[in-house]
């Protein structure tokens, strides 16, 4: 949700700005802009759309050598150019992103002592409660400390005052913010992919931290105003893992990475058919719930299939907005665990926090180090996914699933399980090798779609429904096989697509019946399965590899998520940045 760049050093500021909101344009795409010093003076260029349209609108050679830049997913106030952000009240300048929750408060208390206001948005009122409390005392880093401490909400800032044109000030809660140190500058940035075309290495900012940043030093200071030392930390990989090298989109970039990332994160865990340090033991619970948003949720619902079936331990898996607001019941044995790419999404976080503070132990499954969520759960597992830029998730899906298979296998204390996840890489390859656009032929002139299966393919179906909703904007919808009966099937009509999972030996027959009920209503069904039958109730067959259970749903997804980019293609559709979408949800 955002996206900050800021660069002060000896080089010129504006190419290094817009290169690292490039990188950043997943995490929200509507508008953008830049506030930059040019003869000790600030200028701000701001426009709607993407990038390219500020890029257009700035010379990049500018003599500049100090700015801050945002790209925008709107929350409060249309995506226009007078609400996206660099916004400036009085002497002050500010990027932000997050959400400022008591922001009416606020402006009604400048309102009434004169101040005014241009903008729809939350943000404005930050340069102006900085302006104000800053004519009251005229200590920056005072005045920002005294600020911050009267936001509600959630913040990454990059501020600039006129009275020190040679600084950027940053500070942070609740959002992610992290700073650079190139040999002849400074950068801060939302995520590392931003820097990455020119250092590895970056600080973390904690929340409530205060960093003045000029070309020569970085301060930065605790909430008490304190100074205080960082830990400098490496990114592992290159700028080449946030790039598309080669393929027309990052969401097809990420899928053919998938066996790779199945194998990073399978050795990262087990050794020679045994667990590795890197997977912690245990103790035994007594039952699990699982925590997560989108599809990270779906990969809850393939774990709790997995883990009652294996490890015989029940699950509850639930939607994070909806956990954090309900009445949760725990024994003292009760293991939860959030799931999130991000690690920084604000439902899933505020939920790790409240059970957290019930005492419960919490794992987190995380793909981006050091975020948020990994920082603060009690155990951390990542998924080695790397960087993941297109909005739709893939790759991460993936390797959060191989995970959650892999934390089966532990907690069933059964390791004689870890050899059915042999040559399943070999298998990814051969799945991403075939053709896919036949199948999507059939699908992408239509406005709705279903997918129906039980069990674990029916946690498959929601998120190949999910894929296909937010990639092109087909009302993809899923439904239990065995539920269709009581009312869904109504909606099936001569050549409604369905697309049928069914690879489960247990129920393979039950749900069969149920494809030839929506086929005898005339359904254009399109049926993928591990095992053949000579029967006539689909209209195409993927065939996947029959493979045990507990990684089967590793191979289901590939059909589907390539499915939903061939979709998205034929209907020309925006498949990186689809329309409203953002990759990190930060606000609630
Ligand atoms: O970063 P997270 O895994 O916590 O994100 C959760 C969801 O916002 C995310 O999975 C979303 O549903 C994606 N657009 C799905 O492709």
């Amino acid at each position: 949700m955002c996206g900050i760049v800021g660069y002060v050093g000896k080089e010129k500021a504006l190419p290094r700005i817009l290169s690292g909101l490039k990188f950043l344009e997943y995490r929200g795409y509507d508008s953008a802009g830049v506030a930059y010093v040019k003869e000790n003076k600030i200028k701000i260029v701001k426009e709607a759309g993407r990038i390219s349209a500020l890029e257009a609108s700035l010379n990049k050679e500018e003599n500049t050598y100090l700015g801050i830049g945002h790209t925008r997913w709107a929350t409060h106030g249309v995506p226009n150019k007078i609400n996206s952000h660099p916004h400036k009240s009085g002497k002050f300048t500010v990027v932000h992103n997050g959400i400022i929750e008591n922001y009416m408060e606020l402006k009604d208390m400048l309102i009434e002592k004169g101040i005014e206001f241009k903008t729809d948005t939350d943000t404005e009122v930050i340069p102006a409660l900085l302006n104000y409390n800053y004519e009251q005392e005229k200590d920056i880093i005072k005045v920002i400390n005294k600020t911050i401490k009267m936001l509600k909400g959630s913040f990454a800032l990059g501020i600039i005052c006129d009275d020190d044109l040679d600084s950027i000030y940053a500070t942070r809660y609740d959002s992610p913010l992290i700073i650079a140190h190139q040999k002849n500058g400074y950068f801060i940035a939302s995520d590392v992919p931003a820097i990455l075309n020119y250092t590895n290495k970056y600080l973390l900012l904690d929340n409530l931290e205060i960093a003045k940043i000029n070309v020569n030093n970085l301060i930065v200071f605790n909430s008490n105003l304190q100074k205080i030392n960082k830990e400098e930390l490496t990114f592992v990989g290159t700028s080449d893992d946030a790039m598309l090298n080669g393929y027309e989109h990052y969401m097809l970039k990420e899928i053919h990475e998938e066996a790779k990332v199945f194998k990073d994160t399978f050795n990262y865990y087990v050794l020679e058919n045994q667990f590795k340090e890197t997977m912690p033991n245990l103790k035994d619970y007594h039952d699990i719930h699982i925590v997560a948003c989108g599809s990270a949720y779906y990969v809850g619902y393939i774990a709790k299939y997995l883990i009652e079936k294996y490890a015989s331990i029940p699950v509850l898996v639930e939607v994070a907005s909806e956990y954090r607001y309900k009445k949760n019941f725990y024994t003292k044995d009760t293991l939860v665990i959030i799931i999130s790419q991000s690690g920084e999404t604000a439902d899933s976080l505020a939920a790790l926090r409240q059970v957290k503070e019930d005492g419960i132990d919490t794992m987190a499954i995380v793909n981006v180090v050091e975020s948020s969520i990994a920082r603060e759960a009690k155990y951390t597992l990542y998924v080695k996914a790397g960087p993941e830029i297109a909005v739709a998730t893939t790759k991460a899906f993936l390797a959060q699933t191989t995970l959650l298979a892999l934390l089966t296998v532990k907690l069933s204390k059964n390791n004689e399980l870890l050899k059915e996840f042999k040559g399943i890489d070999k298998n990814i390859e051969e799945l991403l090798s075939r053709d896919y656009l036949k199948y999507a032929k059939e699908i992408y002139n239509h406005n709705d779609a279903f997918f129906i299966g039980r069990n674990i393919d029916y946690a498959l179906c929601l998120e190949g429904s999910l894929k296909l909703k937010e990639t092109s904007y087909i009302n993809a919808v899923s439904f239990q096989a065995g539920e269709l009966k009581h009312g869904t099937i109504s909606l099936i009509s001569e050549n409604t697509p369905v697309i049928a999972i069914n690879t489960l030996d247990s129920i393979r027959n039950k749900t069969i019946s149920n494809i030839k009920e929506v086929k005898a209503r005339g359904a254009n069904v399109l049926y993928i399965t591990n095992e053949n039958v000579r029967d006539n109730f689909y209209n195409n067959i993927i065939l996947i590899p029959k493979v045990a259970d507990i990684v089967s749903p590793i191979l289901t997804v590939i059909p589907l998520q390539l499915i939903a980019y061939e979709v998205a293609k034929l209907r020309n559709c925006d498949i990186d940045k689809p329309r409203n979408l953002a990759k990190s949800v930060t606000v609630e």
